[in-house]
């Protein structure tokens, strides 16, 4: 297969920042995808309906005229969430669910929650309301092994959490492990997953090639071969509980290449072209439209998009850098050539 149409894709996870940073990438996700899920992790985060329409705005405001992207957004869940900010969400179409980041597991989740317990009632609500829960599965404890950490979290909390709150909606975002994948096959209530391009297609070698490798660097962090094999085969099987979320997590240049460097991988420069060639490497190009234009907006409850994208095997030049605010963001796979590109469709111009 050398030439794919699909149905315009969704991603369910993304960080498009704020302000200048924002203007530089955003256009990136818009031109290819129908919606994006926008994570709330800013600084402040993004806590309420109110606050989230405004940062709609800001985003709405950064698109090209006539580009036709809709921005969805979530919440980020805090011990003191209102249990009427809940009901908010369920009457806001533009605002689709909560995420629950445990506190200290990733970037900006100083705000996230310290017992997973303490949240029952407000959990109660949102199975109540069918609103969704989009869950960062780490544990945080320093003294476990950074590799294990999404393992342990499922057993400690998630698994007793689908017992607790059998009709509450979850997606396990960016699953890293096999572990992950058995979870969302095996959970009896509306649960799915999510999963990157970059989990997809490296595996934790990638971090120590030839020298450390910050852009490589994300959390939850690359792991083995044998995972990467199993998100692969989660991804490509038709199953329509995992799908397309890229996490593409765009930091400033000098913030990767730091003695400190944080975590992120910034991928929507070439989002479906990454993804095509993930699965290129399994013969599965047939599963692709699946993956990224129907199981999310499906689990959703949303309509599937109209229009289509077009891909071809044709080889694409990573850049070295791209502009991103005051600074450059440097791409996923910089410098690098993938065996696909996305074709631009005059039909849909403007779509
Ligand atoms: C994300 C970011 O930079 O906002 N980083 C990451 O490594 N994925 C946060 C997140 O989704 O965990
Ligand atoms: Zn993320």
């Amino acid at each position: 297969m050398d030439q794919l149409s699909l149905l315009k894709p969704d991603d369910w996870h993304v960080h498009l920042r704020d302000d200048d940073a924002m203007a530089a990438i955003v256009g990136a996700t818009a031109q290819v995808f129908g919606r994006a899920l926008v994570m709330p992790n800013l600084r402040p985060p993004i806590t309420r309906v109110e606050q989230a329409l405004r940062y709609r705005e800001r985003i709405m405001a950064a698109l090209k005229p006539g580009q036709s992207f809709n921005p969805l957004m979530a919440l980020y869940l805090t011990e003191s969430t209102p249990e009427e900010e809940i009901a908010r969400v369920a009457e806001t179409p533009e605002v689709i669910g909560f995420k629950l980041y445990p506190q200290g597991a990733t970037t900006h989740s100083e705000a996230g929650i310290r017992s997973l317990e303490a949240l029952d009632p407000l959990l109660e609500t949102m199975a109540h309301y069918q609103v969704p829960l989009m869950v960062h599965g780490e544990v945080t404890d320093s003294n476990i092994d950074i590799f294990d950490r999404e393992a342990l979290f499922i057993e400690r909390y998630l698994e007793p959490l689908t017992q607790r709150f059998r009709s509450l909606r979850i997606v396990l975002e960016h699953i890293s492990t096999k572990e992950g994948v058995d979870f969302v096959e095996r959970a009896q209530g509306p649960v799915a997953g999510t999963l990157t391009a970059h989990h997809l297609l490296l595996n934790r070698n990638a971090l120590f090639v030839g020298g450390i490798q910050p852009h490589h660097y994300c959390l939850p962090v690359l792991k083995r071969e044998n995972h990467r094999q199993a998100l692969l085969s989660a991804a490509t099987q038709g199953n329509p509980r995992f799908f397309l979320g890229t996490d593409s997590a765009p930091h400033h240049r000098s913030l990767k290449e730091s003695s400190c460097g944080c975590a992120g991988c910034y991928t929507a420069h070439h989002a479906m072209e990454l993804y095509a060639t993930a699965f290129d490497q399994v013969n599965a190009l047939d599963r692709l439209e699946g993956f990224a234009s129907h199981h999310g907006a499906d689990f959703y409850g949303l309509p599937r998009n109209t229009g289509v994208i077009r891909l071809e095997r044709r080889p694409s030049n990573i850049p070295l850098e791209l502009p991103f605010g005051s600074e450059s963001v440097i791409p996923f796979m910089a410098g690098k050539t993938i065996p696909w590109t996305r074709t631009e469709d005059p039909s849909n111009s403007g779509d």
